[in-house]
């Protein structure tokens, strides 16, 4: 595990970004990952403002985005096709037909959950893998309390995930009740991961998810247990690791 700090955001976000843009330059054709949520905003725009300037070359690329919030239609603009269509895939030059989110209008969920691994299957896993944290410690939308070992499924969202994403819709009611995910079996056969985080509020977790026990009660625990992955922070996220074990920090 790499752990690297950064002093502020928009540093945290070239850092991760130079991490993703080596990927696409070494490796064209490569799978990415992908997650929504505020932390990868600036990640976003960091490689559209690369790929403008001519550095990236994002048309080979295809994309799996890691979870999408049962029934909201993708022309809502807190749906996770949405944000990613707004934040980066509509400014870049990734062929729409390359991308994929799950499809939270399925019918069918569990049908849509198997069609969703069969395409990571196929795309033959993901080489990089971009998360986010939650104040539960859950990445993607793997919630505290599931088995480690799921593959994309349906979720019911802990109260307080659905209070966090409410500062993104008019009130608590209008949060989704209800996400798909892509699993952990498959973020942790993702060939290489990237922690992003930032802000004072995801401190202790962050500690937790890194130096405590692996324990689905915290999810992100589970990545100790991966041979390869980065962890990208701002020092306020840093700040309960940096006084604990000041000597993991890169
Ligand atoms: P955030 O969400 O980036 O909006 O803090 C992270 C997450 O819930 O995974």
């Amino acid at each position: 595990m790499k752990i690297i700090s950064a002093p502020d955001y928009q540093s945290m976000s070239r850092k991760a970004a130079n991490i993703i843009s080596a990927q696409v330059i070494l490796f064209p054709d490569s799978v990415l990952g992908l997650a929504t949520g505020s932390t990868p905003v600036g990640v976003y725009k960091q490689l559209i403002n690369w790929f403008e300037k001519g550095d990236i070359d994002f048309s080979r690329i295809h994309s799996v985005n890691l979870d999408e919030y049962c029934g909201l239609p993708v022309e809502h603009e807190q749906s996770y096709r949405y944000y990613m269509d707004h934040n980066f895939f509509n400014h870049v030059n990734v062929p729409k037909a390359n991308t994929n989110v799950p499809n939270g209008l399925a019918k069918d969920f569990d049908a849509e959950c198997r069609r969703y691994d069969k395409v990571i299957a196929q795309l033959g896993g993901i080489d990089l893998q971009l998360l986010g944290i939650g104040h539960t410690g859950h990445i993607g939308f793997n919630e505290p309390d599931e088995d480690f070992d799921k593959t994309t499924h349906c979720v019911k969202l802990k109260q307080q995930t659905i209070e966090a994403n409410s500062r993104f819709f008019a009130n608590e009611d209008e949060v989704p009740k209800y996400a798909l995910t892509m699993g952990i079996k498959a973020i942790m056969q993702a060939k290489k991961l990237l922690l992003i985080a930032n802000g004072a509020d995801k401190a202790e977790i962050l500690y937790r998810s890194l130096f405590g026990p692996i324990t689905p009660s915290v999810p992100a625990s589970i990545l100790q247990l991966h041979n390869d992955v980065t962890i990208v922070a701002d020092e306020e996220a840093l700040s309960v690791i940096r006084e604990k074990c000041p000597e993991a920090i890169g």
